[in-house]
C-alpha cells in the first residue's frame, strides 16, 4: 500500500507541475496565470474537488509520445463559490498551449454532463490556442460533442466563459453559445480567423488586438458582455454575476437579506426629466435611484449603449433591468441594441428574473443602413421575447415612447403584467413635427405664414397626446405615478406578481426570427 500511496502522490505532483516550470514562468511573465491558479482565486478556499487530473492525451504521432502531461491541458472539476456549487474547466495554456484535445473534449464533456444532471452553473476559464493540430478530426469532433452539450444545457443551468488567452478557428463557438462571456483586456482574443488569414484572404493588415481583443467584443460586436482589467477581476466577476442566477431554470435566484428601505422615495427623479423633450438625461442614474443601493451590474455596458440591460435588486429580490438609454443616440431602438435587449430578456426569462422596463425611446432608427440590414427582424426580436417570457414584467414610460417601440418595450398588449407611467411621458404614434408633416402637408402648403401654422399643429398635436393620459384612459397604462415613487410602486408590485403563473401553448420550440 504504501508503495502505491507514494506512487499516486508523485503522479499528483507531476500533475500541479502542469507544462513544467519553464512553462509556468513564461505564463506569468505574460501576466497570466496558470489554470490552478485561477481556480484558485474563482474557488471557495478548499472547496475544489478535481477529475481526470491523471488522462494523457491518446495521440502517438507527431512525436507526442515524448510530451504527455496529466490533465492534458485542462484542470475540471467541482467546487463551490459563495457556498454554492459551481463545475468548472480551465484550460492550461502551459500544456501545448491549452490546446484542445480528445481527451480534454472527453474530460470537459463529462464536467457538462454531470453539472447539466445536477442543475449546477458551469464556468470554462478558457486559454488555448484551439483544435490540437495534431490530433486532427479527433479534436474536432470533441469541439462537436461539446458544443452538443452547451446547447442542451442552455437555459436550464447558467454557463460562463472566462476569456483568458487566446481563443481562435471555432472553438470560439463554444463560449459564443454560453449565457456570458468575460474577456481580460490585454490578454485575450477571439478570432475566427487569425491576422496572417485575414491578410491572405482579405489583404486588411490588422494585429490580434484590433481584430479580436476585449475592446473589440465589448464595444463593436457584442459577443463578449463583460470586459476586466485583470484576471482576478474577471474572476470577481463571475462571483457577483452568479449571485443574481438561480443554480438553474427550476429555482428562483438566490435573495439577499434587504438592505435598502422598500419605501425609499427617490426626490431626485422628480426632476431628472429635462424640460425640454430632446434633451438627454443619463438613464443609468434613475436606475441606480430606483434599485437596491449599490446593486445594479450592467451587462453588454459597452455594446449598444443607446439600450440599458442589467441585473439589481429590488428589496433583495433579483430582477433584469432593460432600459433606453437617452443620453445615447437618444435611446432610439436599432439592430445591435434589438439584439442586446432580446438576449438579455430570453436569459432572464429562462432563470425566473422578473423584467423591470424604462422606457424613454424615440422608436425604431429610421435609415437606409438600418433598413437593409434587417431592423425589422431584429426589432422583432424583442417583440418576440418579450411576448414569450412568462416571468413577471412591469414598465414604467419615463418619457417617449413613441410608436412601435411604444408596443415592442414590454407593453400590456404583449402580455406585460403592469404599466406604470410618469407624468412626463409621451405616448404617441409618432413625434409631433414628422405627424403634423403628415397630416396637414396640404394645408401647410396652401397657407402663406406656413411656419407659424406648423407650430400651431404641433402645439396642438402635443397637447393631444404628449401625455400618459389617453392611454391610462384607455387602461394601457395602470397608473401615472409620481416619479419618486417609482422604487416602492416597483417592490409592491413585485410582491404581488411573485406567484405569477403563466404558460405558452405546448409546442417544440417557437420561431424566433433569429
Ligand atoms: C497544438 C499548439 C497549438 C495548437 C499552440 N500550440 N497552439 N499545439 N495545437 N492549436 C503549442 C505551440 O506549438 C507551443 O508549443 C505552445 O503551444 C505555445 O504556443 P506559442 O505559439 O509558443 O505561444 P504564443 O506565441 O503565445 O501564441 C499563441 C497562439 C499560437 C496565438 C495561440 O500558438 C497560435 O496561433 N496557435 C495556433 C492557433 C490556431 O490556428 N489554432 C487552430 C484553430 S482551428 P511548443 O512546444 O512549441 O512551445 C480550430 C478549429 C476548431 O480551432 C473547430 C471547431 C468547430
Amino acid at each position: 500500500m504504501t508503495d502505491q500511496l507514494t506512487q499516486l502522490r508523485e503522479m499528483r505532483e507531476r500533475a500541479l507541475l502542469a507544462g513544467g516550470r519553464k512553462r509556468v514562468e513564461e505564463q506569468h511573465a505574460r501576466g497570466k496565470l496558470t489554470a490552478r491558479e485561477r481556480l484558485a482565486l474563482l474557488l471557495d478556499p478548499d472547496s475544489f474537488q478535481e477529475l481526470g487530473a491523471l488522462s494523457t492525451h491518446r495521440n502517438t504521432d507527431f512525436g507526442m509520445d515524448a510530451k504527455r502531461y496529466p490533465g492534458d491541458g485542462v484542470v475540471t472539476g467541482f467546487g463551490k463559490i459563495n457556498g454554492r456549487r459551481v463545475a468548472v474547466y480551465a484550460q492550461d495554456f502551459t500544456v501545448l498551449g491549452g490546446s484542445f484535445s480528445e481527451v480534454q473534449a472527453i474530460k470537459i464533456c463529462r464536467i457538462q454532463d454531470l453539472a447539466l444532471e445536477s442543475g449546477i452553473p458551469i464556468l470554462g476559464l478558457f486559454d488555448s490556442g484551439g483544435a490540437r493540430i495534431q490530433e486532427g478530426v479527433r479534436s474536432l469532433a470533441g469541439y462537436g460533442e461539446m458544443f452538443t452539450r452547451n446547447v442542451l444545457s442552455s437555459g436550464v443551468i447558467p454557463q460562463l466563459s472566462v476569456m483568458m488567452g487566446p481563443c481562435a478557428g471555432g472553438s470560439v463557438y463554444a463560449p459564443a453559445l454560453t449565457d456570458f462571456v468575460i474577456m481580460t483586456q490585454g490578454s485575450s482574443f477571439m478570432f475566427l480567423t487569425g491576422p496572417e488569414v485575414v491578410r491572405t484572404v482579405t489583404g486588411e493588415e490588422v494585429d490580434t488586438e484590433a481584430l479580436g481583443g476585449a475592446l473589440v467584443h465589448n464595444i463593436h460586436s457584442g459577443v463578449a458582455h463583460f470586459m476586466a482589467d485583470s484576471e482576478n477581476q474577471a474572476l470577481e466577476l463571475v462571483k457577483v454575476l452568479l449571485s443574481y442566477l438561480p443554480q438553474n431554470n427550476t429555482e428562483d435566484p438566490p435573495q439577499v437579506t434587504p438592505y435598502d428601505d422598500p419605501d425609499r422615495m427617490a426626490e431626485a427623479l422628480n426632476h431628472i426629466v429635462p424640460a425640454h423633450e430632446d434633451e438627454p438625461y443619463d438613464m443609468i442614474e434613475v436606475i441606480r435611484a430606483v434599485v437596491d443601493r449599490e446593486s445594479f451590474l450592467e451587462v453588454h455596458s459597452q455594446y449598444a449603449r443607446n439600450a440599458i440591460t442589467g441585473f439589481a435588486r429590488l428589496d433583495g429580490f433579483a430582477v433584469g433591468v432593460i432600459a433606453n438609454q437617452p443620453a445615447h443616440l437618444a435611446g432610439v431602438l436599432d439592430i445591435d441594441s434589438s439584439d442586446k435587449i432580446a438576449r438579455f430578456i430570453r436569459i432572464c426569462d429562462a432563470f425566473n428574473l422578473p423584467l423591470i422596463t424604462f422606457v424613454d425611446t424615440p422608436g425604431f432608427l429610421p435609415g437606409v443602413n438600418q433598413e437593409h440590414y434587417g431592423v425589422i427582424r431584429h426589432g422583432a426580436k424583442v417583440i418576440y421575447a418579450y411576448c414569450e417570457a412568462t416571468v413577471p414584467k412591469i414598465s414604467i414610460v419615463l418619457r417617449k415612447a413613441m410608436g412601435g417601440a411604444y408596443i415592442a418595450m414590454s407593453s400590456k398588449q404583449m402580455r406585460s403584467d403592469l404599466a406604470y407611467a410618469w407624468p412626463t411621458a409621451q405616448i404617441a404614434v409618432m413625434g409631433a413635427e414628422g405627424a403634423v408633416r403628415i397630416l396637414y402637408r396640404k394645408e401647410l402648403e396652401d397657407a402663406p405664414d406656413k411656419e407659424a401654422r406648423a407650430q400651431e399643429f404641433i402645439d396642438l398635436y402635443r397637447q393631444k397626446f404628449f401625455n400618459p393620459y389617453v392611454a391610462a384612459d384607455m387602461g394601457q397604462i395602470d397608473e401615472v405615478i409620481e416619479p419618486r415613487e417609482t422604487r416602492p410602486r416597483l417592490i409592491r408590485a413585485l410582491q404581488v406578481l411573485r406567484t405569477k403563473v403563466q404558460q405558452n401553448p405546448p409546442k417544440k420550440h417557437g420561431l424566433m426570427p433569429v
